[in-house]
């Protein structure tokens, strides 16, 4: 046997990995962001809008048959709302609080729709009131909550598709099978209440892009039995989100997914509204976290570095997730070859990188070859735009971390590229960076 097969192949010296070292280098590099570390200090969050604005472009260009509605609950910083609110997207919601992050900007409730499964009748109402007409269900007692709404309503029927292989499986919590789903339909009907059509999420984070066009050709099936078996007309499909980002390997891209999904949807694009709720991959990799190295041990098994963000911070996607952001070292970064590659790393060794808290479980990854970092040293993770802020918390009293924007998008009526973290303007919590314009 060759055992040189077996070795392990230094993760480092991964084509992917060194795209994505470059890439942090040249954005750590940016006067931009020198000054949101100088203004700052870490951890700091490096948000540029316009990549997220690009990648609401390629949705576009990949699926122009689809109305993308951005899933707010994936990043809820204004500087998003705004470039998305300019570009023309649509929004979708799952909370009252979300909805009016949208409605106190002025973005018209007919491009919001509201997608959670369970809501409270007041929220219902405020969401109504405001004028949203497209809500999901996926039981009676939801469907009776929308008894007496404006005739104009259109509910969802939400259906469960099992994604055991996505990292975050939706199907266990919500949605409904094709019998169940039927079933609701007909009490819809009886209630007064209309079903125009039908939603899913096929996972957050599934890396299948087959999965994504036999969802929606499962889905558009359902919808022709039914609607000759109960003679009724649907006129809405509603393909979730799911699409995933690159964190430590290379995720299928929006083609890929598009490349399947088009020949599904293109027959029915005519007489159905064909909408999606992507939230991940609009912006992912529109925002980066910077660290720096705040203590070092030695312990049993090496060497380890704690950092001053972690999993309650904006690690938590690793810890709610599953996902792994990659981390280079700011020292790393300018120590490539002439393409671009990493020079061997001679006086690397493997660590682990701990977040600050005082739990234990606080790790944020495991066996990661660093050269030997020293306090303050920088670190910079790609990848962490999605479920990362507005799942952070304060454990441990932690100051959540500032977003700062960086990049070549302007924020509507700043001055600078570089703006504070300002206090909450609003409801939502000061992780989201909110920025006062
Ligand atoms: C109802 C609904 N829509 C859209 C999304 C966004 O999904 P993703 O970020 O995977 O695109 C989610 C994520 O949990 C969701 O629950």
């Amino acid at each position: 046997m060759n055992l040189s097969t077996l070795r392990r192949e230094p993760r480092t010296t991964r084509p992917y990995e060194d795209r994505r070292r470059a890439e942090a280098s040249a954005l750590l590099s940016t006067v931009a962001a020198r000054a949101a570390i100088a203004v700052h200090g870490t951890p700091v969050l490096l948000l540029d809008p316009g990549r997220v604005q690009a990648q609401y472009r390629r949705l576009r260009a990949a699926l122009p048959l689809v109305g993308f509605h951005y899933a707010v609950k994936a990043l809820a910083h204004d500087a998003v709302l705004d470039v998305l609110d300019s570009a023309g997207c649509g929004f979708d919601v799952a909370t009252g609080e979300e909805l009016r992050l949208l409605t106190r900007r002025g973005v018209a409730a007919t491009r919001i729709i509201h997608t959670h499964p369970i809501k409270k009748p007041a929220e219902i109402a405020e969401a109504l009131a405001a004028g949203v007409r497209v809500f999901v269900v996926d039981n009676e007692a939801e469907i009776a909550k929308f008894r007496g709404a404006p005739a104009d309503t259109r509910l969802l029927v939400r259906l469960a598709y099992r994604s055991p292989h996505a990292k975050s499986d939706l199907s266990s919590k919500f949605g409904v099978g094709p019998f169940e789903a039927a079933r609701l339909v007909e009490s819809a009907l009886s209630a007064g209440v209309r079903v125009a059509g039908f939603s899913y999420h096929v996972g957050s984070q599934l890396d299948d892009p087959p999965r994504f066009a036999a969802a929606a050709a499962d889905t558009l099936e359902l919808m022709g039995i039914l609607e000759r078996r109960l003679d009724v007309r649907f006129d809405t499909l509603d393909i979730g989100g799911g699409l995933p980002a690159s964190y430590d390997s290379e995720a299928a891209g929006i083609d890929a997914i598009a490349a399947l999904l088009r020949p599904v949807l293109a027959p029915h694009a005519r007489r159905l509204d064909i909408i999606a709720e992507p939230g991940r991959v609009m912006v992912a990799e529109a925002m980066s976290l910077v660290t720096s190295v705040v203590g070092v041990a030695e312990r049993a098994d090496g060497r380890w570095y704690y950092l001053d963000d972690g999993l309650y911070g904006s690690y938590s996607n690793v810890l709610t997730e599953d996902v792994h952001p990659l981390v280079f070292a700011e020292r790393d970064l300018g120590a490539t070859d002439a393409r671009g590659r990493r020079r061997p790393p001679d006086d690397h060794r493997w660590a682990t990188l701990a977040g600050p808290t005082c739990d234990s479980s606080d790790v944020v990854a495991r066996e990661v070859l660093l050269p030997d970092l020293q306090l303050g040293d920088l670190l910079i993770s790609p990848t962490m735009g999605a479920y990362t802020t507005v799942t952070a918390t304060r454990f441990n009293g932690r100051p959540f971390t500032p977003v700062a924007i960086v990049g070549t998008w302007a924020v509507p009526g700043a001055a600078a590229a570089v703006r504070p973290a300002a206090a909450p303007a609003d409801g939502l919590p000061v992780a989201e960076g909110q920025t006062v314009p």
